[in-house]
């Protein structure tokens, strides 16, 4: 019997205890994208809702967001728009802070990036406390575009990300708890 996408990613995702910080239970897609039948169906499986709809790009979240933002891209035939950490675009940027799990940090994206009134859906592999992703949104945001959708493999819903999002009025789309 065919395996359910729900089953298949979750024999897919490793956990690593203790992993940035002690007490922290790290879910590690790496497992995930290097099993080909896991990774396509993870992609399909999020891209299927908006088939057929004017995209016009996919805002990857660093580092993990860039991979399943970019297959999605592809699939949608939208572009890609990289959200970084601080200091790694070359060119003029707006900047926010956030915090996560496990930490504080600041992240950029492009000026020019994305032009007001452009659909555009957030990609990054998990949502836990919904800090990089609000982040995001801000930027987004700022620049004017439109969120169509903030889509995760994973989400930790004990750490109430979804539901930060969802107060900000973004529609959330997740494959596995
Ligand atoms: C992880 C994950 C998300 C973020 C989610 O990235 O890929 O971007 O944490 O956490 P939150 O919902 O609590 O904000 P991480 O910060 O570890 O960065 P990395 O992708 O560069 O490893
Ligand atoms: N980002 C925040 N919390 C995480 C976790 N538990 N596993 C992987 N990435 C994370």
């Amino acid at each position: 019997m065919k395996q359910s996408v729900e089953d298949t990613l979750l024999t897919t995702i490793r956990t690593i205890p203790d992993y940035p910080k002690p007490g922290i239970l790290f879910r590690d897609i790496t497992t995930l994208l290097g099993n080909a039948r896991a990774f396509r169906r993870a992609v399909d499986e999020l891209v299927h809702p908006y088939a057929g709809s004017k995209i016009d790009k996919i805002a990857g979240i660093e580092a993990r967001g860039f991979i399943l933002g970019g297959a999605i891209a592809h699939q949608l035939s939208a572009g890609f728009v990289p959200i970084r950490k601080k200091g790694k675009l070359p060119h003029d940027t707006v900047r926010v802070a956030y915090s996560l799990e496990y930490g504080v940090d600041e992240m950029e994206m492009h000026r020019d990036a994305v032009s007001p009134g452009e659909k555009v859906i957030l990609v990054d592999d998990l949502i836990a406390t919904g800090g990089t992703a609000e982040g995001a949104v801000k930027l987004l945001r700022q620049m004017g575009a439109d969120i169509v959708a903030a889509c995760f493999v994973i989400d930790l819903p004990d750490l109430g990300g979804r539901k930060k999002l969802e107060a900000l009025d973004v529609d959330v789309r997740t494959l596995v708890a």
